[in-house]
């Protein structure tokens, strides 16, 4: 017999906790996907009942995926989420945060017309998150763990029309920072990728999104855009063993694009 031997995949029953599956063009669904290819066993969390359905349905096709609610701005929601998965009785290894939101309005006009309620809204979502889901998952990562985060380039230049998303990015990113010194002793890391432009609803949302795709693939070193796989498989790393010494960083999986000052 020349078969290839049985090769364990790189998250052989880790237990993972994905955030952010709306629907199958989600950047969560193909971290999903990969983290099931690699042998995780996932939670994924939906927004609100409108979602339910949709991510249940997600979550058949994935095979072994529980489902709960979770709407990152209610406090009930986390400490429900913080409950059940501290009834699984097994340590939690990862998880991963693919959550923003900003007003439609705040991604179109002039950065300067952001409203306050605009601003603390795209922040609270978008960053504070991270921090409210951190607090939960920690306790639960008793063999220590894996947080991922998901950030973009508009956090540090400016992207035309990522507006307030992209300073609500900047504080997610030094979130990332603060998180990853502080529980970095209980031998959990936490990383960011900074995913080049892939068109999902999120994305869509902001003005003129598709130059954003055009003005990539024509500059980027790779000269093509980032497909949700290879975002997918940067995350399976960062979760798996292979990532041990990362921590506290921005991984850029955008076709190189982020390098190029013209
Ligand atoms: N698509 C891109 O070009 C791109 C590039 C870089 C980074 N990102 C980041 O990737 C992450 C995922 O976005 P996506 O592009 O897959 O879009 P998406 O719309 O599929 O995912 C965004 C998710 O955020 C969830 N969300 C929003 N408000 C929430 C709340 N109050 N509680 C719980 N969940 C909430 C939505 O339900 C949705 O599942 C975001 O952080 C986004 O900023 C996206």
């Amino acid at each position: 017999m020349f078969g290839f031997p049985f090769m364990p995949g790189l998250l052989e029953a880790k237990n993972a906790l994905i955030l952010g599956v709306a629907n199958r063009w989600s950047l969560a669904y193909a971290i999903a996907e990969a983290f099931r290819r690699e042998g995780a066993l996932l939670t994924l969390t939906y927004q609100g009942e409108r979602q339910r359905q949709a991510v249940e349905n997600l979550a058949g096709e994935l095979g072994k995926a529980r489902v709960l609610a979770c709407d990152v701005t209610q406090p009930d929601d986390l400490e429900r989420l913080g409950q059940v998965l501290a009834r699984d009785g097994r340590p939690l290894d990862a998880v991963v945060h693919s959550i923003a939101f900003a007003q439609r309005e705040d991604l179109a006009r002039p950065f300067v017309e952001t409203s306050e309620a605009g601003f603390l809204l795209a922040h609270r979502v978008s960053a504070y998150s991270l921090v409210a889901v951190s607090r939960i998952a920690a306790p639960l990562m008793t063999q220590g763990g894996s947080i991922i985060t998901l950030t973009y380039l508009g956090a540090t230049r400016v992207v035309p029309n990522y507006n307030v998303m992209g300073v609500a990015k900047a504080s997610l990113e030094a979130c990332m920072r603060y998180l990853a010194s502080e529980l970095g002793p209980r031998g959990i890391r936490v990383n960011a990728i900074s995913a080049g432009p892939v068109k999902t609803a999120s994305a869509r949302a902001i003005k003129d999104f598709s130059a954003v795709l055009d003005t990539v693939a024509e500059r980027a070193p790779l000269r093509r855009n980032t497909e949700p796989g290879e975002i997918a498989d940067v995350a399976v790393f960062l979760a798996s063993n292979l990532g041990r010494g990362v921590t506290g960083n921005i991984l850029f999986v955008d076709a190189g694009y982020q390098i190029m000052g013209l």
